[in-house]
């Protein structure tokens, strides 16, 4: 059976793209069930358009609190049928009454080593900081900021003459090429999480 995936993004929607296209040529067993954004203008709208996915914006100031707001989001992953969340850019925090009461497990792609470079900004405070590398990391989403358990990373080495927009782009490749395999992992029911730790093994048996 294919994992329904609920995406959420806010912007360009190059990691909801990657998805598109690891699931159309077969390599993952997915069906992107719908992308919900909180900007009416993210170019990822357009992306699922194209590629008859539903798409739907919902704009936080339509409604009067954060939980309402939320609430909406998680009755229309309940609509549908969705088995798992993936924050793709999507440039608001999720409170904890989302985390907690979302029936599925939340995973985001963030532009850093975690726990190195949290938040905003990520690439921006890698070169400030003058690490030698960085990259990417897809982890579950908890309460805390980035700071779920880690399902996988990658590598890339921060050049001397790096720029913003230059780190940005060698770790967006890796970005695309991680995120579908943690998607992957996932939809085979390969990951175990114990504690901070995931551990990765052939499907596990559920009662
Ligand atoms: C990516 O860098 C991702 O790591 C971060 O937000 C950015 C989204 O880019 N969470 P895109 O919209 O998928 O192109």
């Amino acid at each position: 059976m294919r994992l329904r995936l609920a995406i959420l993004a806010s912007g360009r929607g190059t990691n909801l793209q990657a998805l598109i296209d690891a699931q159309e040529k077969g390599e993952i067993p997915t069906e992107i069930a719908v992308v919900i954004s909180d900007n009416p203008k993210a170019l990822a709208l357009e992306r699922a358009h194209k590629h008859q996915i539903p798409a739907i914006t919902l704009v936080r100031h339509d409604f009067s609190t954060r939980e309402l707001y939320e609430q909406k989001i998680l009755d229309l992953i309940n609509e549908y049928s969705c088995d798992l969340i993936c924050l793709a850019g999507f440039m608001r925090i999720l409170s904890p009454y989302f985390i907690s009461n979302s029936q599925v497990k939340i995973i985001n792609i963030h532009p850093s080593l975690l726990p190195a470079f949290p938040g905003l900004d990520a690439q921006q405070q890698a070169l400030d900081y003058g690490v030698k590398f960085s990259g990417c990391t897809v982890h579950f989403v908890d309460e805390g900021m980035d700071s779920g358990p880690i399902i996988s990373q990658a590598v890339v080495p921060v050049l001397a003459d790096d720029t913003e927009e230059t780190l940005s782009l060698r770790i967006l490749a890796e970005e695309h090429r991680i995120y579908p395999e943690a998607v992957k992992l996932i939809a085979e029911d390969r990951i175990e999480v114990k504690g901070r730790k995931t551990i990765v093994g052939a499907r596990i048996a559920r009662p």
